[in-house]
Formats: structure tokens, C-alpha cells, sequence
């Protein structure tokens, strides 16, 4: 704690460096310097502490001090251990401070973390200063949101939760700080949940989570999906993934991908997107598919659509997109070509099976460089994991592009507006961003680029049965 303001993060001394590069990303992110001055005297969020866990990398820290500037008191952690850029948590610390007297918003992040790590963070996530929880939450896969629900469920039925050897580490650590919670407050998640306004969420996969608790009921505040707001997931997890997703194999392994044969497992929006990237480099690009539309758009995009058993042996680099788990077995990697990289951009790290290939008997786990391993079999084969089985393009690289993350995090900040300020229009399920406000997220970002956007006339527009300034095509509409 320093000034008043609690903290952990790697090293306050590079907050400059953060902030030199939060200074440019703000000029690629118009969408959310647009909002900051349509609401810089109205302040939405004034009295709202949002409780962020979503990469913190130098785009979300546009997003805090955009939070910030709207009113709101912020608590950030990352949602993954490889994710975050030290120097934007450390000028996030910082904020309009020094380094000796931070004033900025309290982080708990660092890139590396530990488990133990991940779930200590986001236990602080939830503490406010004066004894608060939150008002908001800002997820992206869902854990704070899983933390708080399964802290009430055990608090609600009363017994301390006893974690099982059998269950997975994460889980484990899961069940372990909310039993430490209990010992301090057995109450504690079911009151801090009743001050909760919402939840807006960034990801496929925690949006499929939010999904599920509504169907069991089980929601306990309403909750926005941001990323099925046109403008997040068919941008940020298409043209966000062509940009990180190259950009992470070669920080990673400089390996020439033009030539080489690319397996992408799963050909949604991310899926697409890598493809994409993939034979931009020249690549040979392969997908798997258990949906057959999807399978039947990679086919019509002249793809090969193969079943993984049949290409082991021949490709040279496989990626999950999938959301899915379950994806690459070890026994899967004990067939792959020499050096054959291995890599994951689904949110979590069970798409690859990290902990059947540590319990091969006689592997060996060599560390080329920080989320860059390789392992060799006993027939002295090995491959190449990067960051562990965990999303790949934030571990090795950076992730996403400023100007794309502008999309998502716009829509964020309209969802986290609409929660705070409209709180009683909702009830406990997922609720979409309106149209019209997707369209105005794409809007803002057309200037930008030199857009010249065609003006309906009115005759038009009475044609076609909409009006004149939106919106332009009916919710089922799937561009
Ligand atoms: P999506 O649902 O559009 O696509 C996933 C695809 O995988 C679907 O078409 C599904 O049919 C297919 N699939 C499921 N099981 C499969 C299996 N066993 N084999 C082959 N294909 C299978 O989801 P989206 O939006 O593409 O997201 C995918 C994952 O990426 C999610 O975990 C999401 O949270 C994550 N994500 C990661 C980002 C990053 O920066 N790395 C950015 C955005 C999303």
C-alpha cells in the first residue's frame, strides 16, 4: 500500500514506459476517447467500483482510466497469468502520481503469476476500500463472476468447501479462497452479491457460463454479453486474432509459417480469423470442425476440412480455437513431426492436454524462453508448447491491436453505463448491447480510417422498411 492505494504489480518503475504507450494506443482507440467526452460532465459511472478481471495489458488500461474519468472507482486484475504488460499495471498504478505517490487505480497483476497467484488477485478485486465490495463487475471468462456465485452456493448451503484431490488445480484454488473467506466472513460473498448491479462480460466462453447460470436460475445479478455485440466478436475475435495470432508464433519461435502446413482446430469467429492470418503467411492451412456449417464456410473458403488423427503426423503447427476441451491430447502430440509447435487462443488451457503430456513417462520439459517449452518424448521427438496451453497470443505477444480492443472495450463501457444507471430495467438473465448501439460503436470508428459512409435517403429507407439513421437490419441479421 502506498498513498493510500493498494496494489501488486511488478515494478512501479515502469510506469513511464507504460504510459508512453497508453498515450499512443489512446490515439488507435477512438471509440473510447469518443465516450470519455460524451460523458465527461455527466459522469455515469460516478459511485460505481467496478471489479475488472480482464488482461491487463496497455488497451485495458484505455479502458480503466476511461471508467475513471466516467466516475467510477476501479480494482483490476488480470484474467489469465500470462496476459498482463507489466508497464501498463504499473501506470495504471501510477496514473497522474509518481511512482513515490501513486494515484491511479489499484492492480493486482503481473505477467508469470502462480496459481495460488491468480486466485489470491482476485480475492482483492473485491475489496474496496472502508470494508466495500463491488457495484459492477467487468469480466472476461467469467472467474469473478464464478468466484462470487460459488462463494454465495457455499456460504448458502453452509459446509466450507472441501477441494478433492481429483478436481482440477484451478478449481482447487478456487474452493481454497473462498473456505479462507468464509473463516473470516461466512456471509461475505452473499452480501457483497446484493450490492452488485451487474456484470458485463467479454468472451465466448464466459458468456456460455452466464448462459448456463441463467438457465439453472442461478444468476445472481443481470449481465451483459459484450461479445455478442456485432462489433466485438466478429472484429476483436476475428481481425484481433489475425493480428496477435501471427504475431505470438513468431515472437515465439521465429519459425517460417509460409510453406509449412497449419492445423486450426475450430473455424469460428477466432478460428477464422487465424486461417485467415495463416494463409496471408503462405501457409497450408487445415481446419477441424464438429459443426457443419462451419465446416461446410471452411470448405466454400477453399479450405481442406480434415480430422485431426488423419494430419498428426504431417503438419507443422496446430492451434485450438475452439472454447472447447479436450482438443490436443497427449497422446495426439506423441504423433506430431519434430518440432511441431503446439499452441492454444481459446480462453482456457484445458483445449490442450498440458497435464497428460507432463505425465508421460521419460518427457522431458526443456524451457527455450519464458511460455516457450519444449518437450521431447522418449523416442527423443519433441514439441513445442507455447505459454503453457494458455491463450498464446497474450502469453507470447501482446494480444489484440489498440484500434480493435476500441470496439470491444466501447461496448463495455456502454454495458457497464447501462447496468450501473439502468440497473432496475433488468432482471437476473444475459441481456445484448441494442443494435443501435452497435451501430454507433462502428461509427466511431469509420473517421479513422477514411471511411465514406453512403447516407440512406428517405424514399430509401421506406424502402427497405428502416430508418433513415438506424438500425439497419433486424436482430436475427448475422453479417
Ligand atoms: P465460436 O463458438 O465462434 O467458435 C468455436 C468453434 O469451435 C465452433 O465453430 C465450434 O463448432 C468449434 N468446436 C467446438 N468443439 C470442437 C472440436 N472438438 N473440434 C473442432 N472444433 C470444435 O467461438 P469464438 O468466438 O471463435 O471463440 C473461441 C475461443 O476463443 C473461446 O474460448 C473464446 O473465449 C476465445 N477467444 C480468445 C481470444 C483471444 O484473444 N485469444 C479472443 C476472443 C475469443
Amino acid at each position: 500500500k502506498l498513498n493510500g492505494l493498494d496494489f501488486a504489480v511488478a515494478d512501479l518503475s515502469l510506469a513511464e514506459a507504460g504510459r508512453t504507450q497508453i498515450r499512443l494506443a489512446e490515439h488507435e482507440m477512438p471509440g473510447l476517447m469518443s465516450v470519455r467526452r460524451e460523458f465527461a460532465e455527466s459522469k455515469p459511472l460516478k459511485g460505481a467500483r467496478v471489479a475488472g478481471s480482464l488482461h491487463m495489458t496497455v488497451q485495458t488500461a484505455v479502458l480503466i482510466e476511461t471508467l475513471v474519468e466516467l466516475g467510477a472507482e476501479v480494482r483490476w486484475v488480470s484474467c489469465n497469468i500470462f496476459s498482463t504488460q507489466d508497464e501498463a499495471a504499473a501506470a495504471v498504478v501510477v496514473g497522474q502520481g509518481t511512482v513515490d505517490r501513486p494515484q491511479g487505480s489499484s492492480v493486482f497483476a503481473w505477467k508469470g503469476e502462480s496459481l495460488e497467484d491468480y486466485w489470491w488477485c482476485t480475492d482483492q478485486l473485491f475489496q474496496f476500500s472502508g470494508g466495500k465490495g463491488p457495484t459492477m463487475l467487468l469480466d472476461d471468462g467469467g472467474d469473478a463472476t464464478l468466484l462470487v456465485h460459488k462463494g454465495v452456493e457455499f456460504e448458502g448451503a453452509g459446509g466450507v468447501p472441501q477441494p478433492e484431490d481429483d478436481d482440477p488445480e484451478d478449481y482447487q484454488l478456487l474452493l481454497r479462497t473462498i473456505a479462507t473467506s468464509m473463516s473470516q466472513d461466512p456471509q461475505r460473498f452473499t452480501n457483497m452479491a446484493k450490492d452488485i448491479r451487474g456484470v458485463s462480460e467479454e468472451t465466448t466462453n464466459g458468456v456460455k457460463r452466464l448462459y448456463q447460470l441463467a438457465r439453472e436460475d442461478a444468476l445472481l445479478f443481470p449481465a451483459i454479453n459484450v461479445n455478442d455485440s456485432v462489433t466485438k466478436s466478429k472484429f476483436d475475435n476475428k481481425y484481433g486474432i489475425r493480428h496477435s495470432l501471427p504475431d505470438g508464433i513468431n515472437r515465439a519461435t521465429d519459425t517460417m509459417l509460409g510453406g509449412k502446413t497449419a492445423v486450426v482446430c475450430g473455424y469460428g469467429d477466432v478460428g477464422k480469423g487465424s486461417a485467415e492470418a495463416l494463409r496471408g503467411q503462405g501457409a497450408r492451412v487445415l481446419v477441424t470442425e464438429i459443426d457443419p456449417i462451419c465446416a461446410l464456410q471452411a470448405a466454400m473458403d477453399g479450405l481442406e476440412v480434415v480430422a485431426l488423427e488423419r494430419v498428426l503426423a504431417s503438419a507443422d503447427v496446430f492451434i485450438t480455437t475452439t472454447g472447447n476441451f479436450n482438443i490436443i491430447m497427449a497422446d495426439h502430440m506423441a504423433q506430431m513431426k519434430h518440432n511441431a509447435v503446439v499452441c492454444n487462443v481459446g480462453h482456457f488451457d484445458n483445449e490442450i492436454d498440458m497435464a497428460g503430456l507432463a505425465r508421460i513417462p521419460g518427457i522431458v520439459k526443456n524451457e527455450i524462453k519464458p511460455q516457450v517449452h519444449e518437450w521431447t518424448f522418449p523416442d527423443g521427438h519433441a514439441v513445442l508448447v507455447l505459454s503453457e496451453g494458455r491463450l498464446m497470443n497474450l502469453g507470447n505477444a501482446t494480444g489484440h491491436p489498440s484500434f480493435v480492443m476500441s470496439n470491444s472495450f466501447t461496448n463495455q463501457t456502454l454495458a457497464q453505463i447501462e447496468l450501473f444507471t439502468k440497473a432496475v430495467n433488468y432482471g437476473k438473465d444475459v441481456y445484448m448491447l441494442p443494435k443501435h448501439l452497435d451501430e454507433k460503436v462502428a461509427r466511431l470508428h469509420l473517421d479513422a480510417l477514411g471511411v465514406e459512409l453512403t447516407r440512406l435517403t428517405k424514399e430509401q429507407a421506406e424502402y427497405i422498411g428502416v430508418d433513415v439513421d438506424g438500425p439497419y437490419k433486424l436482430d436475427h441479421y448475422r453479417y
